[in-house]
C-alpha cells in the first residue's frame, strides 16, 4: 500500500524532524524559507497531510489544488492565514497547536512588559557603545511595575497565563473578552468592559485571536482612552492594532510606549516604528523555546496521523 504523503512547507525543529514516521512519503524536502506559490501549490496537490505554518497564506486558490488532501495540521495555535470555510467545503480538518505554547507566549509577553517598563534595550545598546559614563541618580529612569494594574484583552489560554504571572508583581488584574473566567484562588481578577480597561490600566496586553471582529479592535479611539504613561503589548497577531494609529499615539507620546511581538504587515514593520525609541521591537517568537517548537511539531503530527487513520484529531478546530 502506498504511503500517505505528508507535505511541511518549512523545515521544523530536527526533533520534529526526526519523529516523522518512516510510513509517511514526504512530498518535497522543507525548507528554510516560506514556500513560493507554485511550491505551495504543487505540495497542497500531491499531499494526503500538510503542515502548515502562519506564515502561509491558504486560500481558495490554494485549497483548489487539494484534491486528496484530508487534513492541515498549523503549527500554531492561530489559525486566521487559513480559510475555513473554503476549506470546511473541501472536507479537509484543520487542527492547531493550543497549550503548548501557553507559557512560553506568556513569558515572552512578560519579556516584553519588563523591557519596556525599565527600559532594557536602551540600556543595553547604551552599555555597548562603550560610551557609558556610570551610575547616576537619573538615568535611564523607568516605570514602576510592582503593584501597578495590568489590563489583559481576550482571557483564553495565554492571557490567563500572563494574568497568573502577574501575582507576583502583586499587580491588579483587570480584564475584557466575551466572558468572565473562573479566578484562581487567592488571586483578584476583575472583569470590566474594554473601554475601562484601557482606561484602568498601566499595561495592558492583547490576548485575541485575529478575525473579523477583532481587526483593528485597538485603534485611534482605543488607543486615547489610555493613560499617557500607559503601555501596550501585543503578542497575539498584528491586524489587531490599527498600527498607523499606535505609531501616532507613540509619537505624541499620548501613551508611554508599547511591545510588539507581531506586526500589520509581517514581515514589514514601518520605518516610523523602527525609528521610535518609546517601542520594542521583536520578530514574532512568541513561542520560539525549542521544548515548545518541538511539542508543536509533534502535537501536528499527533493530529494527521488521527486523521489518516479516520480517529478524531485532538485539536480539530474546523
Ligand atoms: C501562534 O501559534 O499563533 C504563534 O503566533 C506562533 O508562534
Amino acid at each position: 500500500m502506498d504511503r500517505p504523503a505528508l507535505f511541511i512547507t518549512r523545515r521544523l525543529p530536527q526533533p520534529v524532524m526526526d519523529a516523522i514516521p518512516r510510513h509517511y512519503h514526504m512530498v518535497a524536502e522543507p525548507a528554510d524559507r516560506p514556500p513560493t506559490a507554485q511550491e505551495l501549490r504543487h505540495g497542497f496537490a500531491q499531499a494526503d497531510a500538510v503542515i502548515s505554518t502562519l506564515t502561509d497564506r491558504i486560500d481558495v486558490s490554494v485549497l483548489a489544488q487539494a484534491t486528496k488532501l484530508k487534513i492541515i495540521a498549523n503549527y500554531a495555535v492561530g489559525y486566521n492565514n487559513i480559510d475555513l470555510p473554503a476549506a470546511t467545503q473541501r472536507g479537509i480538518i484543520i487542527t492547531n497547536t493550543p497549550d503548548v505554547l501557553t507559557d512560553a507566549t506568556a513569558d515572552l509577553t512578560w519579556a516584553l512588559l519588563l523591557a519596556l517598563a525599565r527600559r532594557v534595550t536602551a540600556g543595553d545598546a547604551w552599555v555597548r557603545t562603550g560610551n557609558w559614563p556610570g551610575w547616576a541618580p537619573t538615568q535611564l529612569l523607568g516605570a514602576e511595575v510592582s503593584g501597578n494594574t495590568l489590563g489583559i484583552i481576550g482571557m483564553g489560554r495565554i492571557g490567563q497565563a500572563v494574568a497568573q504571572r502577574a501575582s507576583g508583581f502583586r499587580m491588579p488584574v483587570v480584564y475584557a473578552g466575551r466572558r468572565h473566567v473562573p479566578v484562581p484562588s487567592g488571586l483578584a481578577w476583575e472583569w470590566q468592559p474594554l473601554d475601562a480597561v484601557l482606561a484602568r490600566s498601566d499595561f495592558i496586553s492583547l490576548h485575541v485571536p485575529l478575525t473579523d471582529t477583532t481587526h483593528h479592535l485597538i485603534g485611534q479611539r482605543e488607543l486615547g482612552l489610555m493613560k499617557p504613561t500607559s503601555y501596550l503589548i501585543n503578542t497575539s497577531r498584528g491586524p489587531v492594532i490599527d498600527e498607523a494609529a499606535l505609531e501616532s499615539a507613540l509619537e505624541a507620546r499620548t501613551i508611554a510606549g508599547a511591545g510588539l511581538d507581531v506586526y500589520e504587515k509581517e514581515p514589514l514593520v514601518s520605518v516610523g516604528l523602527r525609528s521610535l525609541s518609546n517601542v520594542v521591537l521583536l520578530p514574532h517568537v512568541g513561542s520560539a523555546t525549542l521544548e515548545t517548537r518541538v511539542r508543536m511539531g509533534l502535537i501536528c503530527l499527533e493530529n494527521i496521523a488521527a486523521a489518516l487513520e479516520g480517529r478524531q484529531a485532538p485539536n480539530r478546530v474546523a
